[in-house]
């Protein structure tokens, strides 16, 4: 299989990119996986002329808008995050006629057509060093509240403005079940994804993104970790550290869209060059400016 999977690539001068939350048998034939800042960054790095992504639709999307002339594959292309779709452009309008001196600053994980109406994006782990370095005093943050009053909390001197979206996976888990899962394992840090609820970000002993949860608990000296996030980081958490032990504070925090991914679907989509990513040049065009800001101002140091 492997071998059928690299012929395919080489035939389609193809590149595979997972996130971290897709199957582990995805990821473990894929030549880049990362979080979403770091796959959004690769895809404009890599010479191939085809992108595989293995990941939601927003993520698919944002490589196609930053790659026009490459071909990009999603495997499935109804993996789609619920939260991308939690604002609306007339409360954006609505809120830049009302509120003076406003960045509109916009989770990557949003439609194009969100995007097109923002100022920049952000991922959670450039989002506090890209707001320190807007000159903007106020922040309408969208679409999740959860991480946009996690930054607010940390960039006291801004005055942020919140939207009602958020990650169905990562909301159901509680400050109550965290509190269970430390009694279970009294040594173990709690790392938590800033899509949580502020209540477990407050208990939690790290909050980052995937891959800031990946390289903290590789290098802290706990053998036992909790983890507040979506259980296929566990894949690379476990082939990191073969030694220590990882604990996630429920049995559901799995995202069934990352796991619509398949390895079947990621072969057949490769052989067949079906399910690319389409978008009109006009939306490409505006969705592609507050991207291309992210990158830029994720490259500066912190104010
Ligand atoms: P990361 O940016 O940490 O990879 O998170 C993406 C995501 O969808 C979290 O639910
Ligand atoms: Fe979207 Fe949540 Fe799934 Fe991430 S885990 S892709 S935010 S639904």
């Amino acid at each position: 299989m492997y071998n059928e999977i690299q012929r395919l690539k080489n035939e389609t001068d193809a590149v595979l990119l997972a996130h971290y939350y897709v199957d582990k048998e995805v990821q473990k034939v894929s030549d880049y996986v990362g979080d979403s800042y770091y796959l959004a960054k690769i895809a404009k790095e890599i010479p191939q002329k085809t992108i595989l992504f293995s990941g939601v639709y927003f993520m698919g999307e944002s490589a196609k808008i930053l790659n026009p002339e490459k071909t990009v594959l999603l495997p499935e292309l109804s993996a789609d995050c619920p939260m991308a779709h939690m604002a609306r452009t007339e409360k954006i309008q609505q809120m830049r006629a009302e509120i003076d001196d406003l960045a509109v600053v916009c989770y990557i994980n949003s439609t194009a057509a969100l995007k097109a109406n923002c100022d920049v994006c952000v991922t959670s782990s450039n989002a506090k060093t890209i707001i320190q370095n807007l000159p903007h005093k106020n922040i309408f943050f969208i679409p999740d509240v959860h991480l946009g009053r996690y930054i607010a909390s940390l960039v006291p001197e801004k005055k942020f403005y919140f939207n009602d979206g958020f990650c169905p996976v990562h909301q159901r888990i509680t400050a109550s079940q965290v509190a269970i899962a430390r009694k279970e394992h009294p040594f173990a840090p709690v790392l938590a994804h800033p899509e949580c609820d502020f209540s477990v970000l407050q208990s939690a002993d790290y909050v980052g993104s995937t891959s800031g949860i990946i390289a903290y608990a590789s290098s802290c000296d706990s053998q036992e970790i909790i983890i507040a996030t979506e259980v296929g980081v566990l894949y690379e958490l476990e082939k990191r550290n073969p030694h220590k032990k990882f604990f996630a504070v429920t049995s559901e925090q799995i995202c069934n869209d990352m796991k619509k991914i398949t390895l079947d679907k990621v072969i057949s989509t490769l052989k067949t060059k079906t399910n690319q990513i389409e978008i009109s040049e006009d939306l490409r065009k505006k969705a592609l400016i507050p991207l291309n800001r992210m990158l830029e101002l994720a490259a500066k140091p912190t104010l």
